[in-house]
């Protein structure tokens, strides 16, 4: 398994992260866990931010929280100077709990409730990304009741097709997110934001997929999106001061992952906003992305115990881990490869080839196919690696398994961020009606 920012083997040969024994984490806190590296994080961040104030542009670097969001990462972002992308009440209640500042927090979502749309302009946030028609007139309105005007971003689908699962592309003309350029409804978006009483339209946003490796597709969403801001000014008379790249920065999952360094991917895409925008004589925008998985991916490792396992001769081995799917869905939903180690034996060499199962009742909670171990057994410690990303925040409960705890490790000391369920959690919101309750049996 590729050693992940600080993680290392340690004298007891021992996988360790952030300084701390991932062996005595999973006695202490239980497994499944994940374990965040709180200084990977930040130095994720620094690079996002670090890279684009090199380039000299105006800009915002917004974690898109649907990564994880939980409070203290939102407390992470802000230290790192960073703003925050949500997409539901529920992510926004999240940071705002987390004394995130209001202003620098970005509202997605192709289907905003009028509910979210108040609770986000009570909340005094930084900017809504318009998704479409009736969301536009709707924030127009419930913004002219509470007599504020609020800045807006036209969510716009560029056409540009990322090379990624097809899944995690949404930069196409057949996405359910967005005004589509080719056919018009965007320049109508424009022409009808900017006489909105209500709203201020400070530009475009676009995302082009997850997982993106190259930075062609980037420049192609800059070359398309400025060339719609050009026509929209010659015919509308409307200026766009910030325009907004989306996420989707690739990271190392195994090793046929090649991602760019943070650096190189803003630097090409500053570099490409640059030149286009002087080509076409248009004043330089505010650059915002929305980094999520470059974020935080490859910071997380989840620790699992080994149970059982099932060798099939000539055929395969199962080694099964007190997890799976509930905590791990991506390999079942997008066929997402990870690797792993033995976190107790992690100086031993490779010994059988083993595909790792989940607990739940299903064939597809796999979480690996085919991997290197040494001679795994019952109580050994799995650790599977970038786990950080789309991983906690996309849990579940199926077969009513516990969602586990989140750590955060640094210089030796371990931060639980947030708690493991309790089996009392699962049935916490759970009402048997009077009519159900069970008889009491009279003695
Ligand atoms: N901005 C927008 C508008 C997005 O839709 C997304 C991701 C991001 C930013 C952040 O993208 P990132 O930098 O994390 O790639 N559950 C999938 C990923 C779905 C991504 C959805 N949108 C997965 O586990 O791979």
């Amino acid at each position: 398994m590729y050693l992940h920012g600080t993680s290392t083997i340690n004298s007891k040969g021992h996988l360790e992260i952030g300084g701390c024994d991932t062996v005595e984490l999973a006695e202490q806190y239980g497994t499944p866990l994940y374990v965040m590296d709180e200084a990977l994080i930040r130095q994720r961040c620094k690079e996002f931010v670090d890279a684009f104030r090199k380039s000299g542009l105006p800009f915002q670097v917004a974690y898109a929280s649907k990564a994880f969001c939980v409070m203290a990462m939102c407390r992470i972002a802000e230290e790192e100077g960073m703003s925050l992308d949500v997409v539901s009440d529920g992510e926004l209640y999240t940071a705002l709990q987390a004394g995130f500042p209001p202003e620098r927090i970005h509202f997605h979502g192709n289907n905003k409730t009028p509910q979210e749309l108040e609770m986000a302009l009570d909340a005094g946030i930084g900017c809504f990304v318009v998704d479409n028609f009736i969301e536009l007139h709707m924030l127009n309105a419930i913004a002219g009741e509470k007599r504020k005007k609020t800045k807006v971003l036209l969510r716009i689908t560029p056409g540009v097709d990322a090379h990624t699962h097809e899944y995690i592309s949404t930069g196409q003309t057949d996405s359910k997110f967005g005004f589509d350029l080719a056919n018009g409804s965007a320049k109508q978006a424009v022409s009808e934001a900017s006489e909105l009483p209500h709203l201020e339209l400070l530009g475009t946003h676009s995302h082009i997929g997850s997982q993106i490796f190259e930075v062609g597709g980037f420049q192609l969403a800059v070359e398309k999106v400025i060339g719609f801001a050009v026509s929209v000014r010659a015919e509308l008379g409307v200026t766009f001061s910030v325009l907004n790249l989306g996420g989707g920065f690739g990271i190392r999952y195994t090793e046929s992952d090649t991602p760019l360094p943070v650096a190189e991917y803003v630097a090409a895409i500053t570099s490409t906003v640059r030149e286009q925008f002087a080509k076409h004589g248009y004043p330089l925008p505010e650059i915002w992305t929305e980094p999520g998985r470059s974020i935080v991916g490859d910071a997380g490792t989840t620790l699992y115990t080994i149970g059982t396992y099932k060798d099939i001769p000539g055929v395969r081995k199962y080694v099964a881990v007190d997890g799976g799917m509930t905590d791990n869905p991506r390999p079942a939903l997008y066929q997402a490869q990870y690797e792993a180690m033995l976190a107790n034996r992690a100086a031993e060499p490779e010994e059988e080839v083993v595909s790792i199962a989940g607990k739940c009742c299903e064939s597809g909670d796999m979480l690996i196919w085919d991997t290197k171990l040494p001679k795994a057994s019952t109580g050994d410690v799995l650790a599977v690696a970038c786990t950080g990303a789309y991983n906690y925040s996309m849990a579940s409960n199926y077969n009513r398994l516990r969602r586990p705890a989140v750590v955060f490790v640094k210089d030796g000391a371990a931060d639980v961020v947030v708690e493991r369920e309790t089996l009392g959690d699962l049935v916490h919101k759970d009402v048997v009606p009077e009519r159900m309750k069970p008889v009491s049996k009279a003695r």
